[in-house]
């Protein structure tokens, strides 16, 4: 069959075309460039047939004018024109949608702030509540139950000082390498090995979230039975962290309130009793005061027990928690204050898990000389 080479051309692009259409799409090109690539085919063509089209005849004077400048102007039609089919980039309407997504951004951050404010001036009007009726308390009952230790407050007074207790929490989120195992704002935990804790302040309080870094065994993200059954959460951040540390770093999660985030509930560890033991008491000089400010050290004397230690208030009275488990029963444990020691026998009942584990002990030490 004979074709005419014009014929043959058209033919062969429209093959060409399809081809390329296809293939792209094929090799996972998005829909607009599938197309481009037909229309450059559909342009080789285009230039093929001006290349064997006859030559024109000859222009000249106001002729040739009149052609290059409507050439001209075709021309410009079909590039504005194109262009103008084509999506539309404007710098100021994208100037404008970065600065709404900024405002919004720097609009929630500063609501945050004043929510953080509020709640941290109730929490030390709270603590101060707590100071007064705990000095009442052992005022009326010397021999208090433990948790009656006034704390200081770790709530600083002036609102700049207030902001750099969250961020010297979240100093300390980063010094001690939580995001290797958690994610904040989608930071960290690459191998998401613990929950997200985006949302941990509207979940915990700052007290909870202080005692489970300082025993991971405290409570468990719902979700994380088995990790926590294994004790992935490390259990040392009571032996490297300073009181301050660690007050901040929950102060600082407790702010993380994201409702889309979600971070798994905690499940608190019913009472916790199997795994410490409370010794608490009064040190008292010979005259039967209190006295201020001195180290207590309690010792269990078990195979790798530890020692742990409380320091007296200005009543006399300490607190101080000791790790011991079901397998520690009956252990001796010595408690010692400035020369002064007394034993008692850690007896409790392993599969009694709901009474709490505690035990008494007054010591009485020479003069009030401060340790
Ligand atoms: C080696 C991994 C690892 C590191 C490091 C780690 N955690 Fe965890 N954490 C976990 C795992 C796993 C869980 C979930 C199981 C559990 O609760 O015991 C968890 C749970 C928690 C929870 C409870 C979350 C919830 O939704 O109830 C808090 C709060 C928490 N971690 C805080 C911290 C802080 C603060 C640090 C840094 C000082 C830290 N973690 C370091 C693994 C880790």
């Amino acid at each position: 069959m004979l074709w005419s080479p014009v014929t043959r051309k058209i033919i062969l692009t429209a093959v060409l075309a399809i081809v390329v259409w296809t293939g792209s799409g094929v090799l996972g090109f998005p829909r607009v460039f599938q197309d481009m690539f037909a229309a450059y085919v559909v342009f080789g063509l285009a230039v093929f047939l001006l290349l064997d089209a006859p030559p024109m005849a000859r222009l000249s004077g106001r002729a040739a004018v009149v052609a290059l400048v409507g050439f001209y102007l075709g021309l410009s039609v079909v590039y504005i024109g194109g262009a103008s089919i084509l999506p539309q980039y404007d710098p100021e309407v994208e100037k404008g949608k970065i600065e709404k997504i900024l405002k919004r951004k720097r609009d929630k951050a500063l609501a945050e702030r004043r929510e953080t404010d509020t709640l941290l001036g109730q929490v030390g009007t709270l603590q101060e509540q707590v100071n007064t009726i705990s000095a009442r308390l052992a005022r009326v009952a010397p021999a208090g139950e433990p948790g009656s230790t006034p704390v200081t407050s770790p709530v600083p007074e002036s609102s700049s000082e207030r902001l750099t207790v969250v961020e010297q929490g979240a100093e300390v989120y980063d010094l001690y390498e939580c995001y290797n195992c958690h994610t904040i704002g989608g930071k960290g935990s690459v191998k998401k090995r613990g929950p997200i804790l985006d949302n941990i302040g509207s979940l915990l309080t700052v007290g909870d979230i202080r005692k489970k870094i300082l025993d991971p065994t405290y409570l468990y993200a719902s979700g994380f039975e088995k990790e926590h059954k294994k004790g992935r959460m490390p259990d040392k951040y009571k032996d490297l962290m300073t009181d301050e540390e660690v007050m901040s770093l929950a102060t600082y999660l407790s702010t993380l309130k994201d409702p889309t985030a979600d971070t798994p509930r905690p499940v608190f560890v019913r009472a916790n009793v199997e795994h410490g033991f409370t010794v608490f008491g009064y040190v008292r000089d010979a005259s039967g005061t209190g006295v201020a400010d001195v180290t207590v050290q309690a010792v269990p004397k078990v195979k790798g027990g530890h020692a742990a230690s409380g320091r007296t208030n200005a009543s006399g009275y300490y607190e101080i928690f000791l790790h011991m488990h079901n397998e520690d029963a009956g252990a001796t444990v010595a408690v010692s204050a400035q020369g002064a020691t007394k034993e008692f026998v850690a007896d409790y009942d392993p599969s009694d898990k709901t009474t709490r584990r505690q035990q008494s002990v007054d010591l009485t030490v020479a003069g009030t000389a401060r340790s």
